[in-house]
């Protein structure tokens, strides 16, 4: 009897090391920000690349989220919408998630909006390979 409890404990445990292990590797998709950019890619050319292009250089729609000149401190002088200015991805962020996509404000999920903020930061030369980018440590990124 022993010998045979000994055995299907030994099986639970193993069964409970799998499980673990599966969710440490499904917690690890989004571990840090290069993670989470490579959904956010899919994300931006889902709902936000038709106004913002593809590259997210701008259109006559929107103006630029990549590049030199994008995510200025000041909005832009036509700007309409945005009233905030961004001094950190954090301030970014709160404007994107609760503003964009313009047609459909808030219809994502929070994890998305983070996961489009670091490809976005990713995209603009901000290396996001050191943490999971969500409000801590977006507020650490001071863009100006
Ligand atoms: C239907 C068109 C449209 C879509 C879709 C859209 N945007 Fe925008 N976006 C705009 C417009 C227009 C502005 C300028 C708002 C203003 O007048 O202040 C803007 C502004 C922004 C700004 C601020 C830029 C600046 O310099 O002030 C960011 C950042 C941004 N959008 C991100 C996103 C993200 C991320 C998505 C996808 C989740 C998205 N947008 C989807 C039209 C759009």
């Amino acid at each position: 009897m022993t010998h045979r409890r000994s055995t299907i404990l030994a099986a639970t445990f193993t069964a409970a090391v799998a499980l673990a292990g599966w969710a440490t590797s499904s917690r690890a998709a989004d571990s840090n920000g290069n993670d989470q950019a490579a959904e956010g890619g899919k994300l931006y050319a889902k709902h936000c690349a038709k106004c913002h292009g593809a590259g997210g250089e701008g259109t006559k729609k929107a103006p630029a989220v990549v590049g030199k000149a994008a995510l200025p401190l000041d909005a832009p002088a036509t700007a309409k919408v945005r009233k905030s200015q961004f001094h950190t991805a954090q301030d970014v962020a709160e404007f994107v998630a609760t503003k964009m996509p313009a047609n459909k404000p808030g219809s994502l999920t929070v994890d998305e909006y983070y996961q489009i903020l670091a490809f976005d930061l990713k995209a603009n030369g901000v290396d996001v390979s050191a943490k999971k980018i969500d409000p801590k440590s977006a507020a650490e990124i001071k863009l100006h």
